[in-house]
């Protein structure tokens, strides 16, 4: 029997935050530890933003002490409370100081492809011509590799108005939709940001979020300003076999 390739998933760690019941380094660690004891390991990982609330270099140490104790390869990238520059100094990511954190990552059955949607020094996010330009090379590049798109902020309409308001504006998620009109081989877009699991589409591709491993945000649609909700944390597991990919989201226990 053939097992399948696994890329967990983990997101909005917020290391270095007060903002909200319970203690960010114990959340994340626990994430962790839940990661650690699920029967198979993973292939990779990946920390879909929001690492360290205030983006001081200790909670980034603090964030790659506890990812070392997943034995596989850790991909990264910025969220609205990070600084690109200081995931540059604590991660391996390619890249030039002050410009959007954005790779290509070869899995082998899966091609990991990371974009930056922060607009730095703001909350809201944005995908502005150079980026998309950029992922339309990349993907036209291998039209054949299964394609995982991975960003900070999704690309969805959550139907929450407050978290709506610091989402990626309509027009920059129209001009991501054409962009994967033209590269079928992606297959799922993953994201946080919004401390929820959510499904939904772009383009006709899936979209995924992942809850957080701090705080989670109350499903409430009447909600003007953002609420936060005692719920369970928990992770992706995106799980491929066989060019079938997928998504399970695992709570922390
Ligand atoms: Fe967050
Ligand atoms: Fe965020």
């Amino acid at each position: 029997m053939s097992k399948p390739f696994l890329l967990v998933q983990l997101s909005d760690p917020h290391i270095g935050a007060t903002w909200a019941d319970g203690d960010p380094v114990a959340g994340l660690a626990a994430a962790v530890e839940s990661v650690r004891r699920l029967p198979d390991d993973p292939d990779a990982v990946l920390i879909s933003g929001d690492l360290a609330d205030n983006a001081a270099d200790g909670e980034y140490e603090l964030v790659r002490e506890l990812l070392e104790q997943l034995d596989a390869p850790t991909y990264v990238l910025p969220g609205n409370h990070d600084d690109r520059d200081a995931i540059r100094r604590h991660f391996n990511v390619p890249g030039t100081i002050g410009t959007p954190v954005q790779y290509a990552v070869d899995l082998g059955p899966l091609r990991l492809l990371v974009l930056d949607s922060t607009r730095p020094g703001e909350d809201r996010g944005e995908l502005d011509a150079d980026r998309l330009a950029w992922l339309d090379a990349e993907l036209a590049a291998a039209p054949d590799h299964m394609t995982l798109l991975a960003m900070h902020h999704p690309p969805i309409s959550t139907g929450i108005v407050a978290w709506d308001e610091l989402g990626l504006p309509v027009a920059d998620r129209r001009a991501l939709g054409e962009v994967l009109r033209r590269h079928p081989q992606v297959r799922r877009l993953v994201a946080g940001h919004v401390h929820r699991a959510i499904a939904a589409e772009l383009a006709g591709r899936a979209v995924l979020t992942v809850p957080s491993t701090y705080v989670q945000a109350r499903l409430d649609f009447n909600s003007v300003e953002i609420e936060l909700v005692d719920d369970p944390p928990g992770f992706a597991v995106h799980a491929l076999l066989d060019g079938e990919l997928a998504s399970h989201v695992q709570p922390v226990s």
